[in-house]
């Protein structure tokens, strides 16, 4: 089993989790330089994209990456153990430190094609896909993202099914395909799963388990990898509006609304300098609201940041924002 980079990791190992069109290049620089987690995932990407010329063009966008972002997975969703086999390659060649399969997406475009949560249905394709990215991935580690299971919890049959394939780690959002993000995680149903994979292990190796779902900062993070016996925990929307939010431990104290909109100004000037007319500038809207919120005067400067197009309004905005709350 090849693990590389998961090898050398502290434990509990606290993971950035993939976010379409949130956790971009843009804002994982943010994040690597204002607090770092131990692992960084890229947006999911199609394999079968990457397969193509064109595909590949416009997709290796969402697979650009900074160094100091390292270590860097590139996600790949798809169906096809042959397009898998390539794209691993390729995510090779871009330099990046592990590859994974999302294979709990519910989007019904990416479960069409058979690929995403769909695969929770399909475990010997899954465990095709794992062995087809091995090949590509060489020496570089596989991994997989999935759920407890499609409409139940099936983790007593999924979870040795994917073990069989021995991929380097397995990280478990702990909900079903059909609960989507609509309950709480079920946490419980992640215990003994790290032990289960130990045995699954041989001497090379066993594959490591990290949990997700709901965990909203880093001291919550440690408690549910001690409590569930898990080698780590990812956390997605927890990094809204926070890129500190991997170094509690050092900052101690909470960013103040300065910081903050700094930041936010920050992160909207590397989003234009990256993405100019190549991604939507409202794309980065949804960020707005989670910096701005919680102080005076919030609301008012959220409604006129909804209202740029461009950095320089933004900045011109926050600029306006700080003179009138320091008269
Ligand atoms: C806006 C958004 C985009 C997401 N995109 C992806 C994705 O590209 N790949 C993936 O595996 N999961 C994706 N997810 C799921 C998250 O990685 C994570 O599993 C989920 O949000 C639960 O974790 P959390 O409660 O810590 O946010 C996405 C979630 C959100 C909210």
């Amino acid at each position: 089993m090849v693990r590389g980079f998961w090898e050398k990791l502290k434990r509990p190992i606290v993971a950035l989790a993939p976010m379409a069109d949130v956790t971009d290049a843009a804002f994982r620089r943010i994040i690597a330089k204002y607090g770092k987690p131990d692992v960084m995932y890229t947006e999911f990407v199609s394999s079968a994209g990457l397969c193509s010329e064109k595909g590949r063009k416009r997709l290796c966008i969402d697979l650009l990456y900074h160094k100091s972002e390292r270590p860097i997975v590139a996600q790949l969703f798809g169906a096809d153990p042959e397009q898998m086999e390539e794209s691993a390659a390729l995510v090779v060649e871009l330099g990046f430190d592990g590859v994974d399969i999302n294979m709990g997406c519910p989007d019904r475009a990416i479960e069409k094609q058979g690929a995403g949560a769909a695969l929770i249905k399909n475990p010997e394709l899954a465990a095709e896909l794992i062995a087809a990215a091995k090949r590509g991935a060489g020496d570089i580690p596989v991994s997989v993202k999935t759920r407890i299971g499609y409409r139940e919890n099936t983790m007593s049959t999924w979870l040795p099914a994917l073990l069989e394939a021995e991929p380097a780690a397995i990280v478990i959002h702990a909900r079903t395909r059909k609960e989507m993000s609509k309950v709480p995680a079920h946490w419980d149903a992640l215990e003994g799963a790290a032990m289960l994979a130990k045995k699954y292990g041989t001497p090379r190796g066993h594959t490591l388990i990290l949990g997700n779902g709901d965990v909203k900062n880093l001291s919550e993070a440690k408690e549910k990898a001690e409590r569930y016996g898990l080698d780590g925990v990812m956390i997605g929307r927890g990094i809204f509006g926070n890129p500190w939010l991997f170094n509690e431990k050092k900052r101690k104290k909470v960013p103040t609304t300065k910081e903050r909109l700094r930041v936010l100004a920050e992160h909207v000037t590397l989003y234009e300098k990256m993405y100019k007319g190549i991604k939507n500038f409202d794309i980065m809207k949804k960020h707005f609201k989670a910096y701005a919120h919680g102080f005076d005067g919030a609301k008012e400067l959220r409604v006129a940041l909804m209202g740029t197009h461009r950095a320089e309004e933004v900045d011109a905005v926050i600029k306006m924002h700080k003179l009138t709350k320091t008269r």
